[in-house]
Parts: structure tokens; C-alpha cells; sequence
């Protein structure tokens, strides 16, 4: 029975969820999804917890007075060592940074710094590196600390951008190196 318990936060898809709970299912990760926390109550994330038997939880300022404190429970009640960002859409709040220091790690769809900060979320990180004319993009592994994209990069693979790329189609291939890259990652750095 793997000993770390990981919860994974995603707002959207959940096609990196879905790509580490694989990794747990093969055994390539000694991990298990205990938890899956999403701030949109139709996520798909949330739904593949549900066909999955994962514990789920939908959280946000309409379901809970306190989200934060609501988050921090459900974390303690299923006994979480590490938090996997994935495609999250909220702020990591101070108050669960402290909870768990250098345990919260996030996937980025670009280089950083340079394509990271304010504003620098979901499709327009790519419109972003579109519009830079730069060839090569590629997610990044980071620390998430109390800064945007600030913490501590842990890893990045790269992959090309071709000319005819529109948002779409970069953003697929980018997710490709996600799913590869990101389990990987967690496993070299916690388990
Ligand atoms: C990914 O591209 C990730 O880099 C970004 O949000 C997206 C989430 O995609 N932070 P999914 O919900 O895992 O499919």
C-alpha cells in the first residue's frame, strides 16, 4: 500500500489528474489520489473522482463561508502529505502555504519566468508564447509559494511551437508533456 497520500486541486478538465492517478494505477507512482478538491462544481475533474471512487470535495466562497479553513479540513480528515496543483484557478491561500511548507506543487503550461505571473493562466499563456514568436514552450514544475509561479522550478520539458500553431493546438501537445512530465516529478521529489 503506497504511503503518500496526494490531493489533487483542479478547476477544469482534469487531464493531469487524470494522467497521475494512471501513474498511481500502473504503480509508476507510490502515490494514491486520496483527494480531489475543485472550486467548480462541473469540473471534470470532480466527475472522474466520482466514476473513481476518489474522494471528492467541491469548495468555493458559494459552498463554504470559509474556504480556506474548509480546504484545510478536508486535507487533515484524509491525512494529505502532499498537494498537486492542476489547472487550479484559485489562490493558494497563506494559511494553507503554511500547512504545507515545500508540499504544494504546481504545473505550468509555459517557461517561466518568462511566460508566468499576473494573468498568465490557462489560454493565455499560449496566446502569450504565440505571440512572442519563440519555437520551443514546454511545462514547468514548480513550488508554489506565495507568489504566482514564483517557487522553486523542479522541472521542464520542452516542445516545439510550429509555425501554424493556433492556441489549440500548442496547448494539446503542451498537455502531452504535462501528463508525461508531471508524475515524475512528484515521484523524484516525495516519494
Ligand atoms: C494545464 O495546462 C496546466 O498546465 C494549467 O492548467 C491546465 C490544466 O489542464 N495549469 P487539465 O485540467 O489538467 O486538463
Amino acid at each position: 500500500m503506497p504511503d503518500l497520500r496526494l490531493a489533487i486541486f483542479a478547476s477544469g478538465a482534469g487531464s493531469n489528474l487524470r494522467a497521475i492517478h494512471a501513474a498511481t494505477e500502473r504503480d509508476d507512482l507510490a502515490a494514491r489520489v486520496a483527494l480531489v478538491i475543485s472550486n467548480n462544481s462541473k469540473s471534470g475533474a470532480l466527475a472522474f473522482a466520482r466514476e473513481h471512487d476518489i474522494p471528492a470535495a467541491h469548495i468555493s466562497g458559494k459552498t463554504h463561508e470559509n474556504p480556506t479553513q474548509a480546504i484545510l479540513d478536508a486535507l487533515a480528515a484524509h491525512a494529505i502529505d502532499v498537494v498537486v496543483l492542476a489547472g487550479y484557478m484559485k489562490r493558494i491561500a497563506p494559511e494553507l502555504i503554511d500547512a504545507f511548507p515545500e508540499r504544494i506543487v504546481n504545473v505550468h503550461p509555459a517557461p517561466l519566468p518568462r511566460f508566468g505571473g499576473r494573468g498568465m493562466f490557462g489560454q493565455h499563456v499560449h496566446a502569450a508564447v504565440l505571440e512572442s514568436g519563440v519555437d520551443v514552450s514546454g511545462p514547468t514544475v514548480h513550488m508554489v509559494t506565495g507568489d504566482y509561479d514564483e517557487g522553486e522550478i523542479l522541472a521542464h520539458s520542452e516542445v516545439p511551437v510550429f509555425a501554424d500553431d493556433d492556441i489549440d493546438s500548442l496547448e494539446e501537445r503542451v498537455k502531452r508533456a504535462e501528463h508525461d512530465l508531471y508524475w515524475r516529478v512528484i515521484a523524484k521529489r516525495f516519494c
